[in-house]
């Protein structure tokens, strides 16, 4: 099925501040691209097969900026600890354990199912350090038809015994056995080049990285300047560095040449701030990882209303969710709070910008993605939300609002990535 139509309710970002909203209409797929949103359905498509959703809501779907794969097992746990003790504690010792490629495969098993009858279609995931692991992570996302971004973790320093890579030659040796391995082997899986951050990568590393993104081309994800005792800790390791982002600029993994996300942002000054923007460096915002593990809130809506390419996160097992819709709200409820206690020059952010960096502003690390604009990649998912529209006077946009509050991922019931339907 290449070419079909969907018929419901539609909407979809138009930007940062509007959201189209289009009642009982019908959006159109032809050879995995939308070709629009019609009031009437134009002669030319009326051959095409019709999906009736007729009282659903249908929408782009979402886009998750940053998830930790093998961190699925241990979600909600050590929610009392802040990032580095999280780190050692929780994340370092159970990503230790994919090691074990039959681990690996009933872990990466269970998550990947989590996200394909969720309302994501698209994420950009941290796997771990294991090549085995990860390939076995990349095969599973392929079947599932998500189309994802995936990365092997470069880690060779400050990971203990259990999760750290002998040397820099190690590390960077396992790289391209991983890239060598998938080469071709995907059609919606891409590897993304991971150093995990800079605490955990030396910079001889941090050297043969950017060679081998040069080489291969390769996009970059990272953390950045996510807690207070973490940038500090930056600081001792490259005092030379002026300030965290500048750390990964040193080793040109900051965007100028390869496009690059970097998860939190909470703290970064103008500086930072004016690098990532004149870099074109994708922020992947995660509020609920930022609650749980104490690190603060990223002053998204700055960030996002001075043009900077920001998107959403789950931080899984940081945030313990996948679902955009609730880092939407989430991202809503802690820039309320920020505004509230902390600065008010900066307006709590509005449904329709938490939207849009859940779906358009996010989609655009993937390309034309996140809205049904003629020519954007045809991901939909569709929402029935009946089990809690408990007045028959809710618009299409307090329709959205709830679906965003309220909806979980058995409210899904449609999903389409790319053209083709997955459920
Ligand atoms: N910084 C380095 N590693 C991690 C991680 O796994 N999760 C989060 N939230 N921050 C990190
Ligand atoms: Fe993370």
């Amino acid at each position: 099925m290449t070419n079909f139509v969907l018929k419901g309710n539609i909407l979809y970002s138009k930007n940062k501040d509007e959201i189209n909203f289009f009642e009982n209409s019908y959006l159109v797929c032809q050879e995995g691209l939308s070709k629009g949103v019609y009031e009437n359905l134009p002669d030319e498509y009326k051959d095409y097969e019709l999906i009736d959703y007729s009282g659903k809501i249908i929408m782009p779907g979402l886009v998750d900026l940053h998830i930790h794969a093998p961190q699925y097992n241990f979600r909600g746990c050590g929610m009392d600890l802040e990032l580095l003790d999280w780190l050692n504690t929780y994340t370092f010792v159970s990503e230790a354990k994919f090691k074990d490629t039959n681990y690996a495969r009933k872990s990466y098993e269970r998550f990947v199912d989590y996200i394909r009858k969720g309302p994501n279609t698209r994420s950009v995931i941290f796997a771990s350090l294991h090549v085995e692991s990860t390939i076995i992570l990349m095969d599973l996302l392929e079947k599932s038809g998500l189309v994802s971004f995936v990365g092997k973790v470069n880690m060779d320093r400050n990971g203990g015994v259990d999760l750290e890579e002998a040397d820099a030659d190690f590390s960077a040796k396992a790289t391209l056995d991983w890239l060598n391995a998938t080469k071709n082997k995907y059609e919606n899986t891409y590897p993304i080049l991971t150093p995990r951050f800079i605490p955990s990568c030396t910079d001889e590393l941090l050297k043969k990285l950017q060679k081998i993104k040069d080489d291969y081309k390769l996009p970059i994800q990272s953390h950045l300047s996510e807690n207070l005792g973490e940038i500090q800790w930056v600081k001792e390791l490259i005092p030379e560095s002026k300030f965290y982002g500048d750390a990964y600029d040193m080793f040109d993994l900051f965007g100028k040449t390869n496009k690059t996300v970097m998860a939190h942002c909470v703290y970064s000054k103008e500086d930072e701030q004016k690098l990532i923007k004149d870099n074109g460096v994708f922020i992947a915002h995660c509020p609920d990882s930022n609650t749980n593990l104490t690190s603060g809130i990223a002053p998204a809506g700055k960030y996002l209303r001075e043009g900077q390419k920001i998107g959403l996160g789950s931080d899984v097992a940081g945030g313990s969710h996948a679902s955009i819709f609730k880092a939407m709200a989430d991202a809503i409820k802690v820039s309320k709070l920020r505004y509230r206690l902390l600065d008010d020059s900066i307006k709590a952010l509005s449904l329709e910008e938490a939207f849009y960096m859940g779906t358009l502003g996010g989609g655009e690390f993937f390309g034309k993605v996140g809205s049904f604009d003629k020519d954007y990649e045809f991901d939909a998912i569709v929402i029935d939300d009946r089990r809690f529209l408990e007045e028959d006077y809710f618009s299409l946009i307090q329709r959205l609002e709830r679906i965003i509050y309220l909806s979980e991922d058995r409210d899904v019931i449609g999903k389409f990535v790319r053209g083709k339907k997955l459920f």
